[in-house]
Order: structure tokens, then sequence, then C-alpha cells
């Protein structure tokens, strides 16, 4: 097959090491070229039978949506999920309305708007936390995120819309044990891979116990975080964790691969947000690492995303 590999007009240099390693995932097998997401794409992308979509940006708000639209809109087949489920996924208090619909648990929460005002009374339980609804990569997650009071709320959410002037989500603080959940389709469905942990209790007792900005971008705390595949749980809420992930991933119609992000606390399993769009960096990205710690490689995890499209669209 003709496969055109999509990316963002600018790569980072993590987004540069996935683009080398898909391409050598291909090679050899698929016929493969990098198609940038820029003017020329419309015409571009005819040329090719499926679009590998690993592009995330552009755009003032939509971003994971711009491109599974297009190719929808003139019908070339894709990897990944459609734009809807990208479109219920961008936004966290969307997903969370959805799940929660479906009767599972996601922290109790509520939104504010900019130019609204924050709610003394909204019968939530302190601490809570707040972030930007329509962000990802921890972006404006700060350890003073975490609010203990209504006046440490409003500050909060000032400060939120002072820098992102968009919705914010304030949800309850789940003190518990923090897991990734990914899910690869192959031929009999969808395959929930064993969850990974994510341990912070190495961290330095001055530095918050979550991914806030600078623990998962910086580089400086890396060395302090531990990773489990599977996570140190029973039997009984592994097999927990896999219906959660799997019911969620059922209704919101994802595709081909997915992540969901979970907080486990007294048997309750709290979704927090889920990704339509992860990143595939080797070694870096939660995919591929949970890949390789349950015996697959990068090429493989490829290959079956690429095996998802083509079965979903004929090909
Ligand atoms: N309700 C919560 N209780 C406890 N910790 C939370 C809660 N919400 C978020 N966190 C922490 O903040 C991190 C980032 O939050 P979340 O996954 O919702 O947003 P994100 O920035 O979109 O993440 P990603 O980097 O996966 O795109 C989580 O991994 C977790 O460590
Ligand atoms: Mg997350």
């Amino acid at each position: 097959m003709k496969i055109a590999i999509v990316v963002d007009k600018t790569l980072d240099k993590h987004k540069k090491k996935m683009l080398k390693a898909i391409q050598e995932s291909l090679d050899g097998i698929h016929e493969h070229k990098v198609i940038p997401f820029d003017e020329n794409f419309m015409k571009e992308i005819r040329k090719f039978d499926l679009a590998f979509n690993v592009a995330t940006g552009g755009g003032k708000e939509a971003r994971q949506l711009h491109v599974a639209s297009v190719l929808d809109l003139i019908g070339i087949p894709y990897t990944g999920s459609p734009p809807i489920t990208h479109a219920l996924c961008i936004d966290k208090s969307v997903t969370k309305a959805i799940v929660k619909q479906e009767g599972l648990d996601t922290p109790n929460y509520f939104v504010v708007k900019p130019g609204e005002g924050v709610p003394r009374e909204h019968g939530l339980k302190y601490p809570l936390i707040v972030k930007l609804s329509r962000q990802g990569s921890s972006r404006g997650l700060r350890k003073e995120s975490i609010a203990h009071d209504y006046y440490e709320l409003v500050r909060n959410v000032e400060w939120a819309f002072e820098n992102y002037k968009e919705p914010v989500l304030v949800e309850e603080y789940i003190d518990g044990m923090e897991l990734t959940i990914a899910f690869l389709e192959d031929e009999n469905g969808t395959n929930v891979l064993p969850p990974m942990e994510i341990d912070f209790s190495r961290l330095p007792e001055r530095i918050e116990k979550f991914f806030s900005d600078r623990v998962k971008n910086s580089g400086e705390y890396d060395q302090y975080i531990d990773y489990y595949v599977p996570a140190r749980l029973e039997k009984a809420f592994l097999k927990g964790v896999e219906e959660t992930s799997r019911k969620a991933f059922k209704v919101l119609e994802l595709r081909g691969y997915g992540r969901i992000d979970m907080r486990i606390k007294n048997g309750r399993y709290y979704i927090l947000e889920v990704n339509s769009l992860p990143m595939l960096v080797p070694d870096y990205s939660n995919i591929p690492m949970i890949v390789e710690k349950t015996g697959g490689t990068y090429k493989g995890m490829i290959l079956t995303i690429v095996n998802a499209a083509r079965r979903r669209f004929d090909l």
C-alpha cells in the first residue's frame, strides 16, 4: 500500500523521533512518504491509499480534529479514531460527561468558563485540582493547581484564565494510584493492554505527586518516577481496570489505538481523561512503553495500527 505519514508542519525533537520510528517500521512492507498537514495537503493526500495520522497541532481550538475531518471529507482512509471521537476527547469535561452517563466513575467536577464566577457552593470535596479542560501534556498544571479552600480555588481559576482564556475544569483530587491504560485494536477487537502504574512516591517531599508540567516535561524528575506493567494490583482490580477501560473506549468509539488516564481509590476506577490521538514516541510515550514492557515491538504496534485501519476501511 501507499501510505502517507501525516505530520504537523513543524516538528519538535520528540515528533521527529516518532516520525523516524514510524518510517523504519513501514520500511520494506509499505511504500511511504511524509506529508505535512499544510496548504498542499488536500492535493497531495489523494495520491495515497492510507494516511497514518500523527498530526496533533494546528489551528486554535480543534487540534486533533482537523486531519481526521479533512480525510473523512475527501474519503481517504486513515489510522486511529474518527473526528467525532476526537471531538469528544479534546475537551475533558465532555469526555467526563459521557463516561459518567455510561455509569463509569470520574472525579466529581464542574466547569467555569471565562467571564463566569467560581461558585462558592459547589458540593465538591477539597482538595480540588484546577485543570485546563482542553489542554494536554500537563500544560497549565502546577503544584499550586491543587486548591485546599475557596480562596485558593479562585486564585487558581483566575491564573488559568489569565494564561489560557479557555474553560477551566475543577475536579476532586484523587489521592490514589495513577494508571494509564492503552488499547490496540486487533483482529479480535479491542485489545486492552495491561495497565501501567505510575509511581510518584520517590519524588522529593516538596514536589507534587502528580504529573504537573514540571514533573512531566522538565526532565528533572524522570529519575524519581517508577513505571510498573502490569500495575501492582490484585487480579480482581486488574480485571476491573480492564473492564472500565473497555467500556470507556467503546462508548467514545475509539478506533485503532488510544489511552486512558485513571486513578484508583477505595476500589473505584476514576477516569481522568481519554487520549484519542496519543503520541507514539519510542521510549517516551506511554503506549510504546507498555507495548515493549509486555513483550511487543514498536514495529509490531505500528503494523497493528495500520492493519486496524485496513480492516475498518476494507483495504
Ligand atoms: N482528579 C485528579 N486527581 C489526581 N490527580 C490528577 C487529577 N487530574 C489530573 N491529575 C494529575 O494530573 C495529570 C494530568 O492530568 P490529565 O491527564 O487530566 O491531563 P493532560 O494534561 O491532558 O494529560 P496528558 O499529558 O496525558 O495529555 C494526571 O496524569 C495526574 O497525575
Ligand atoms: Mg493525561
